[in-house]
């Protein structure tokens, strides 16, 4: 794995075959893969240099204030228009939000990782919806899905109008080909790919396993800083958008479209990734959690988990996010008279975690990478016995915990686990049992 410091944010020369990237979050980014492929001072000239075809991908309303606005204008080879009927297809285990449960369960969950698949699949046939929240056709809430793919997407192409893609990989890499550029992902990084943006996904290293949380409210934003100032948690400068890349392809191909909870397959007879040059703020972007810088406790206790936030989509209500992305990175822990893993606690907000390397500060053993956690609302949960045994009476030195990468989805909808998710092979029955070891240490004093 590449080390931190050979990580250049700034554009740069790329390696031979590597993707190369545009820094800052949100930019109004300008890019051409071929030169004067964009027109000068104007979107939408009389006809669009090199017989382009102009377009406007807008992913907010026109009237959205300024500082929300999120749109692009793409100069292609075809107008996105050009293509045929929509045909119903067959999502497998592909589901949306509101779940179809009858029964969701309150217990604390918890799955091993994702088995691998007997046959070859790609990304898109491999999500496997665990969780949802919220309502697909409101607009409001996420989908909690997992990927183990096994193929690369060849002449096969995704597009998905319910939300866009947080994507995490756990183990294996990925290339993302999408309409506004190529990027290459390993674990450690993620990306985010825009609802309504068309792509594919490569598997470079023949399989590849990992996480997404489908958003379908507001895009993600950085967090407020509020008192910490203007510098901290995920910097902007690292957030990485590709430059322009095109696929000139006159084949048949296949689209498949997600729409308001089902799949849809179209036949084209030329690559959808056909965008010569864009400019414009709606593109994918792509983010290295090792460069998270972490804030917390230089006295005692810690703060709330909001601390370790990367990413949010807010709500309409204040402070109340829809779904925040929170990374528990490498960090030191210092303080003094203070029980350090994360307390016992029961929250509103329901929180879904993930594991991408070595072992979580809370979970002695069980919490695997590529595994899960979900703890819906006012689940009770927090330090298994183990860790609350060793953690309550260590030395408090300075210590840092290290290598080891976790995650959390968190939402203020309460999560309903998929029927799947609750009969499969991979959830653990014995989870409650983490915590049945604790035994009363209270005495009433005489
Ligand atoms: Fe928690």
């Amino acid at each position: 794995m590449t080390s931190l410091d050979d990580r250049a944010t700034a554009p740069r020369t790329p390696a031979p075959g590597a993707a190369a990237y545009l820094p800052g979050f949100g930019n109004h980014h300008v890019t051409e893969a071929v030169p004067g492929a964009l027109p000068a001072g104007r979107n939408s000239p009389q006809r669009a240099p090199h017989g382009l075809y102009a377009e406007q991908v807008s992913g907010t309303a026109f009237t959205t204030p300024r500082h929300d606005n999120r749109r692009t204008w793409v100069y292609r080879i075809r107008p996105s228009a050009k293509h045929p009927r929509f045909h119903r297809a067959d999502a497998r285990t592909l589901l949306s939000s509101p779940v179809a449960n009858p029964a969701p369960d309150p217990n604390r969950l918890r799955w091993s990782p994702f088995p691998l698949p007997a046959e070859p699949l790609s990304f898109v046939e491999s999500l496997f919806t665990l969780a949802g929240a919220g309502d697909v056709r409101m607009q409001s809430g996420v989908a909690i899905h997992l990927y183990l793919a096994t193929r690369s997407m060849e002449r096969e192409y995704f597009v998905d109008n319910d939300g866009e893609l947080l994507v995490v990989p756990q183990a294996g890499r990925l290339r993302v080909a999408t309409e506004l550029g190529v990027i290459d992902l390993e674990p450690g990084e993620v990306a985010v790919l825009p609802r309504g943006i068309r792509f594919r996904v490569e598997v470079p290293d023949g399989t590849a396993r990992g996480y997404v949380l489908e958003n379908y409210g507001h895009h993600f934003r950085l967090p407020e800083l509020g008192p910490i100032g203007a510098n901290g948690l995920a910097n902007s400068r690292d957030f990485l958008t590709p430059v322009a890349a095109y696929e000139d392809l006159d084949e048949d191909v296949v689209v498949h479209q997600k729409h308001l909870g089902n799949l849809w397959t179209a036949d084209y007879d030329h690559s959808p990734l056909d965008v010569v040059g864009w400019h414009g703020d709606y593109a994918p972007y792509k983010y290295d959690l090792r460069r998270f810088m972490v804030l917390g406790t230089t006295s005692f206790d810690h703060p709330d988990p909001s601390i370790f936030t990367v990413l949010t989509s807010p709500s309409d209500t204040p402070g109340t996010a829809n779904a925040d992305f929170v990374v528990f990175a490498p960090r030191w822990l210092v303080g003094e008279d203070t029980f350090r893993p994360p307390w016992f606690h029961r929250n509103v907000m329901s929180e879904f975690m993930g594991l991408l390397w070595g072992a979580y500060d809370a979970k002695a053993e069980g919490f695997q990478p590529g595994g899960a956690s979900l703890h819906g609302c006012f689940a009770s949960h927090g330090p298994d016995r183990a860790t609350y045994e060793q953690a309550s009476t260590a030395a408090l030195a300075p210590h840092k915990v290290e290598d080891a990468m976790a995650f959390m989805f968190e939402t203020r909808l309460p999560v309903v686990p998929t029927v799947q998710a609750m009969t499969a092979a991979h959830l653990q029955p014995d989870y409650d049992d983490v915590w049945q070891g604790i035994q009363r240490a209270f005495r009433h004093p005489l």
